[in-house]
């Protein structure tokens, strides 16, 4: 899909700078050319030698090497681009963009430049959530800068967490192939929705109920929607994946609120609810924090059950898409239960999976998936949650244009 794509890389000075190595073998699988520009402080995280191997090309670290300037110079290695990416860039590095410095090689690139720029930052929590930051973001964004990222998570800094690690290389990859497009795009003019994650649902202030769901595989598949060029509405519970490129990403956090905004997302032709929804709530929350009372032992937790979205999607009087998706995760008895909620709940296409602790599958990368219809089963072999996404993409695409030929 990035067959003869030219990309300059532009990285800056941060630990996820490494993964950018991973990055352009990544692109360069896929038939781009990728070129390095790296920032003094990069070099302290890796050298360029290690992008010089990787991406087959030299590297240029120096504004004024007179052989770099010479033989190539800043001006031509922009316009030698299709798409300039930068990753890791750090709030330095977006400081400058946003205020047009240009006091080396990186940011005279960008400046020099009117090819299009995608940013993936990566700084601290708190540099991120900074107002300084916000403003230089919120600067580029009006500059029509495109970013992906960052993803909630651990940061390298023993004990920090928070928003601001880099978005991971595929992430990176689909953001660059769906600025590009594609020739085929299986799901152009089809609107989706998709539920991913888990809910969580308050007990008071502090405390909730939860579960395991790290929403990769319904994230997948909204990118996979996105890139086979879907108009994508995906309600994610919490999760520390960054939103996937070209989505439109609705966040959410208990049952309710997630049934809420499926509902705001229709009409679609399509609805994948691989959400893991919490089936019960507590009945009631409390606002103040619960204290241990000494002598009176646990207090009991009345539950009652959350409305159930693909039933109520399945189900929908006036605006039931035409293809609805419902997952099974199930521990045993796979098939007769999924074939009970295919049923139960309205579903065209069941995708079942066993969720057993052994299978790996809850914050796995992997998926051993059976889909299961109305007029049978389809088996089909253990694949990573993209090629799951990609796969059931595919499929839905052929369903629905099989439905307006008949
Ligand atoms: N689901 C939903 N709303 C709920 C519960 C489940 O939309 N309140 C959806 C899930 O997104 C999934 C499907 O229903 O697409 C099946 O989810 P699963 O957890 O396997 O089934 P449950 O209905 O919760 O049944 P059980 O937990 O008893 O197996």
């Amino acid at each position: 899909m990035l067959q003869s794509r030219r990309i300059l890389l532009i990285v800056s000075g941060g630990v996820a700078a490494y993964k950018c190595l991973d990055l352009v073998r990544r692109l360069r699988e896929r038939g781009a050319s990728v070129r390095v520009v790296m920032t003094a402080a990069a070099t302290q995280f890796v050298t360029p030698m290690s992008f010089g191997a990787i991406s087959g090309d030299r590297v240029f670290t120096d504004l004024f090497d007179r052989d770099d300037e010479h033989d190539i110079g800043h001006i031509r290695l922009s316009r030698e681009a299709d798409l300039i990416v930068v990753a890791p860039a750090t709030a330095d590095l977006l400081a400058k963009m946003a205020n047009g410095l240009a006091n080396d090689l990186a940011s005279t690139v960008l400046l020099a430049t009117d090819t299009p720029v995608l940013i993936a930052p990566a700084m601290n929590p708190k540099m991120w959530a900074h107002p300084a930051t916000e403003r230089n973001v919120a600067t580029l964004r009006g500059d029509g800068i495109s970013f992906i990222g960052p993803a909630a998570g651990e940061m390298a800094e023993t004990g920090e967490a928070g928003t601001g690690r880099m978005a991971e290389p595929m992430e990176i990859v689909a953001a660059i192939e769906a600025h590009f497009g594609g020739a085929a795009k299986p799901l152009s003019g089809r609107k989706m929705v998709v539920t991913s994650g888990p809910t969580v649902e308050p007990i008071d202030p502090v405390r909730f109920l939860a579960n395991r769901s790290s929403g990769k595989q319904g994230h997948a598949i909204a990118a996979a929607a996105a890139a086979a060029g879907a108009d994508v509405t995906l309600v994610s519970g919490p999760v520390s994946l960054a939103d996937p490129a070209g989505v439109n990403t609705v966040h959410v956090e208990t049952a309710r609120q997630m049934l809420e905004a499926v509902e705001a997302a229709l009409p679609a032709d399509v609805a994948v609810m691989a959400a893991a929804v919490a089936d019960w709530r507590p009945a009631t929350e409390v606002t103040a924090k619960m204290k241990k009372t000494p002598g009176s032992g646990p207090p009991a937790l009345t539950l009652v059950e959350n409305p159930d979205i693909l039933a109520t999607i399945g189900r929908h009087a006036s605006l039931r898409p035409r293809l609805v998706v419902g997952f099974a995760a199930e521990t045993n008895d796979l098939i007769a239960n999924a074939t009970g909620k295919l049923t139960r709940k309205g579903a065209d296409w069941i995708v079942a999976n066993d969720v057993s602790p052994s299978t790996g599958v809850m914050g796995g990368d992997a998926n051993t998936v059976r889909i299961v219809r109305q007029n049978g089963v389809e088996d089909w072999p253990t694949l990573s949650k993209e090629d799951v996404a990609a796969r059931l993409v595919a499929g839905i695409a052929e369903a629905l244009s099989k439905a307006d030929a008949s």
